[in-house]
């Protein structure tokens, strides 16, 4: 099983394209899909589950659907607080700098991160306004506003720089919709993770796709760099 599960959330315009309708309601038929998702990571005992909202590169589309993107993702953080709350899931939003973000959802995101921030199911963190190079250059900031000597910069050190450094590597990517890129999601994160590619809009994607994912992550062989074991523990020639 894998124990830090993230998804890239993708298709949601694609989706409302094949139906001929906006966008958006591509994005508002993605909350279903998320809830589904969420609870089909804690029920298989999935401990850390990561998903991709937004990014620091979405600000550069259409406004209107920026804003329709903001006031949703409110709308979905209020509406399902309690839910996440009674099932003991603890909630993390990875971004959330940018000063564009409207307060009153930034003040939602940190509410919820409060509220259940003591829960010891899965941890979810939510990457709202990410990047994955900005989480790098900030750490690199802030290893030298600490006053770090160069030789004190180990992998270890830089790691818990990051924003949430509890947070273990991703073993598995899923990336619904075909796309095959990472699109500057959680990149020192990822390092090692296992990718799979499901050819589903985000929107049609449910909790058995998701099984299928790890399904197909299970019969991968995660080599780190090293040789596969030999069936008879002998070294291979
Ligand atoms: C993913 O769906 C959601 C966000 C990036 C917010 P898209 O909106 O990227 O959908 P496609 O890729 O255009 O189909
Ligand atoms: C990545 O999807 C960001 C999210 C899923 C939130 P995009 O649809 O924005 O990525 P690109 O533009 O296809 O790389
Ligand atoms: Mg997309």
């Amino acid at each position: 099983m894998p124990r830090h599960v993230a998804c890239v959330m993708d298709g949601n315009g694609r989706w409302a394209a094949q139906r001929s309708l906006p966008r958006t309601s591509g994005h508002r038929a993605a909350e279903t899909t998320a809830i589904d998702v969420i609870e089909a990571a804690r029920a298989a005992g999935v401990e850390w589950l990561s998903m991709y909202a937004f990014s620091t590169e979405n600000w550069g589309r259409p406004s209107a659907e920026v804003d329709y993107l903001m006031r949703l993702v409110r709308r979905v953080v209020r509406k399902h607080a309690p839910l996440l709350h009674a099932r003991g899931i603890r909630c993390r939003f990875l971004g959330v700098t940018d000063p564009r973000i409207p307060p009153a959802l930034a003040r939602d995101f940190a509410d919820l991160m409060t509220l259940t921030g003591d829960n010891r199911g899965l941890t979810l963190t939510v990457a709202f306004d990410h990047g994955g190079r900005r989480d790098i250059v900030e750490a690199a900031r802030s290893l030298i506003r600490d006053g770090v000597p160069a030789d004190g910069v180990t992998e270890q050190t830089f790691a818990a720089h990051l924003p949430f450094p509890d947070t273990p590597d991703v073993d598995l990517v899923i990336r619904t919709s075909g796309e095959q890129r990472i699109s500057n999601f959680m990149l020192w994160q990822v390092a090692y993770a296992e990718w799979v590619f499901p050819p589903v809009l985000w929107p049609d994607f449910r909790a058995p796709h998701f099984l299928e994912c790890l399904h197909a992550y299970r019969q991968r062989e995660r080599r780190f760099g090293g040789v596969p074991p030999h069936p008879n523990g002998e070294l291979r020639s």
